[in-house]
This record gives C-alpha cells, structure tokens and sequence, in this order.
C-alpha cells in the first residue's frame, strides 16, 4: 500500500462515496491506495459514469547501470510501490482528465501532434496502437497517480504503459508486455521526443513483487534477481525535464563519441560493448567531453555486472559500493548530476548508508539509498537534517520495495 498524495484535489470518503473537491485548494490529504478504488471515484465524479477499464503500472528506481539502455549496456532497475492508475471508457473522441496539476477535463484530438502537456504521453499511445490497429475510436480517460513527476522515478513510463494497457484492452486487445512496452517507448521517444532507451518501460511491465531486473539491453535478455530489501527515496527538490533537458544532448554526444571510435573500431556495435582494456586509448582519441562520457558508460558496464553478482550473493554493502562509485561516475565523467544529489550522497555515506546515487536520467530528481535494515529512517533524518541546513528545506524521504508490474485492474 502506498501513501498518495492527491495534488490540488481534495480526497475524502464520505459514508460509502467519494468525493473530490476544492481543486483550488493546495491542501494535501494522505490517503491510503491499494486499489483502483481512487481512480474509479475520479473517473465517476469527472464523467458520471463506470469506467470499463482500470490498468495500473509503477514507477522504477535504477539501482545501476545509468544511461547505459542506449549505449547498449545492461541495466538494473526495480518497481517501486508507487503507481500511475489510467481508468478509461470508449467514447467518440478523447477526453482526459487527471488528479495532478491540471483540474478540468481536456479534449484531444486523435490526429494532432504533441502539445508539451502531459497528456502527450497518452495521446502518443493512442497513436501507436492506431498503427497497430489496437487503439479505441476515442475514450474518456481518468489518470490519478502517486508518482512524482520530475523526481527520476519513471512517471511517464508509468503513464504510458498504463494508457497502453487500458487503451488496449478498449479496443478488445489484451496487449503482451512486450507489445506494451514497445507502444510505450514509440509514444515517449517519436511521439514526446524523448530520446531515451528502453529501460524504463521494460521493468514498469514486466516487473515482478520481490525482485529487481538484470536487463542486458545488447540482446534483451531479462534475468530477475531476488531484491528483498527496502530502498528509500530522497528526493533532491530539483525537478528535471525531459524533453528539452540535458538528455538528449547527452545521447547525442554518446552517439557522437561511437562514431568517432568506429573510425578506429569498425564493427563496434555499440558504446556499451567497447573491451575495457581499450578504454585508455579510445579516451586518448576522442575530442572532451566525448573521452569522460564513454569512462563512464564502459566503467558502468563493469559496475552493473559487479551489483547483480553482489546482488545475487546478498551481499549489500558492495551493492552499495558500487552505487556510490556509480554517483562519481555521473558526477565527474557522465555531468548528469545535481549538486544536491552529490551532497545527499555524500551525507548519507556519512552516517552509515551502504550506499546511494542518484536514479534516472538525472539533471535533478531523486537518490536512491541502501542501508542497514532498520536504519534507514534515522540515516535519511540526519542527512536530511545536514541538507536542511544547506539547502533551507528538508528532503521528505520514503521507503519502498520492489513491487509488481502492469495490471489490468478491472474490466467490466
Ligand atoms: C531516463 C530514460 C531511460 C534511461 C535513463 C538513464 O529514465 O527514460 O531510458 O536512459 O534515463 O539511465
């Protein structure tokens, strides 16, 4: 069960109903979800009506192997007990409404390109599963989650694959995961512009209670690895954006930089796979920043591959190693992380957390922490407490485990 945090939208039960009201009001109720009971009383209260359909899919945490999904490399990401809920019914056109910032329905048309507003995300499904021949004629569509966006935790792959899913199944298609995240990554990468991997949309389907997920992205190969742990969440306060941040010139450079080692290494297939004992001389050869974007991708090959086998083995404290060089990495080679991220790290290091980093695409967003079991409330208050007094505000920090993937919550 997960606290939601219901933004701009008051949310209380009342006798056996519920109510969503003062959307003027920036009161927060903490409320419990389980279920798509939520998403439904939205749905009822916008559109006066059932939903026929309620899919749901999680957030992610990358415990390592950071930019690697598009350089070829393996990736180690879990779910996080925190999700997006898409509850739809077919109708003539699109309409969307959603319990975060924006409080009136909106109407989409199925044609149109993208606006920069979230409901890209979802239109951007529409789209791809009308080339497929899977997308309803039009829907009423209800998003409500407890995943923030801008804090590197996967929202938008929770929201597409989730739109895929509901939208799917309203057209009479009980889509494959695999067809799931390829209608998700096509949304986010043509459709929103962001250039990014696969990883993401990966583990919010294909995701499984209790365990992380060994993605070798070179040959798609999935190996789920056994994470019993809780993990928490610290937030930096800095929110990233995707679309127009620091990522895409990032991927550009990577890109760049493997067409500059091919004029030395042909049939190099990727960035990722570059042999380790080259690094030096391939560092030699290329332009800055070129040479510090491939140390980090090809050390962080080595480091993703070191974290499963610790992983695997339990053995949590060279887990934990291993995130905190991975940080170092992205701080020094990789330029995709925020100064408050690097103190975070360095706080929590400090009062005895086997690890933590930053998670996601960067530029923002939020650490992820591995501690000793039962510590990690008052490693988080004591960092946080340290932060406070450098940055005036106090990072709310969360547990979470490793949860559960895509669902289609109900069907009528
Ligand atoms: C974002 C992208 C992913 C991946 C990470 C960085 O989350 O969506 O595909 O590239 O950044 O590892």
């Amino acid at each position: 069960m997960a606290a939601l945090r219901v933004s701009y939208v008051t949310y209380c039960r009342q006798g056996t109903g519920y109510l969503f009201n003062g959307i003027h009001s920036q009161a927060f109720l903490l409320v419990i979800l389980s279920s798509a009971e939520p998403v439904t009383a939205l749905f009822h209260h916008t559109y006066g009506c059932s939903p026929a359909v309620v899919a749901s899919a999680p957030g992610r945490v990358n415990l390592i192997g950071e930019h690697l999904d598009y350089n070829g490399g393996p990736v180690l990401p879990f779910a996080i007990d925190r999700r997006t809920w898409v509850a739809a019914t077919p109708s003539r056109d699109f309409t969307l409404v959603s319990s975060g910032t924006d409080q009136a329905p909106i109407q989409r048309g199925g044609e149109e390109g993208a606006r920069g507003h979230w409901s890209d995300y979802v239109m951007g499904v529409v789209r791809e599963l009308r080339r497929e021949g899977n997308a309803p004629a039009g829907a009423r569509l209800a998003v409500l989650s407890d995943i923030e966006a801008g804090a590197g935790l996967s929202s938008s792959a929770a929201l597409t694959v989730a739109s895929a899913a509901a939208c799917g199944r309203l057209a009479g298609e009980e889509l494959s995961h695999e067809a799931l995240v390829d209608t998700a990554f096509r949304a986010e990468y043509d459709f929103v512009g962001v250039r990014c991997g696969r990883m993401d949309q990966t583990i919010v389907a294909h995701a499984i209670a209790g365990t992380a997920l060994f993605f070798d992205t070179a040959t798609e190969a999935r190996t789920t690895v056994p994470f019993p742990y809780e993990a928490w969440i610290i937030p930096t306060g800095v929110a990233h954006v995707l679309a127009d941040g620091g990522f895409n010139a990032r991927r550009a450079e990577c890109e760049e930089a493997l067409r500059l080692c091919r004029q030395r290494w042909p049939s190099l297939p990727t960035l990722a796979s570059l042999d380790p004992s080259l690094l030096a001389e391939a560092v030699g050869t290329l332009p800055p920043p070129l040479g510090r974007r491939l140390r980090h991708v090809v050390t962080e090959v080595e480091r993703t591959r070191q974290a499963a086998v610790a992983l695997e083995g339990g053995d949590i404290p060279a887990l934990g190693r291993l995130l905190v060089a991975g940080h170092e990495s992205l701080r020094v080679d990789f330029e995709s992380t925020v100064d408050e991220a690097d103190r975070l790290v360095d706080l929590v290091v400090g009062q005895g957390a086997y690890g933590a980093r930053l998670t996601g695409a960067g530029w923002g967003g939020s650490v992820v922490m591995l501690a000793p079991e039962g510590r990690g409330r008052e490693i988080a208050d004591a960092a946080g407490a340290a932060f406070a007094r450098l940055y005036g505000r106090t990072p709310a920090a969360w547990q979470t485990r490793a949860a559960g993937g895509v669902t289609v919550e109900r069907a009528a």
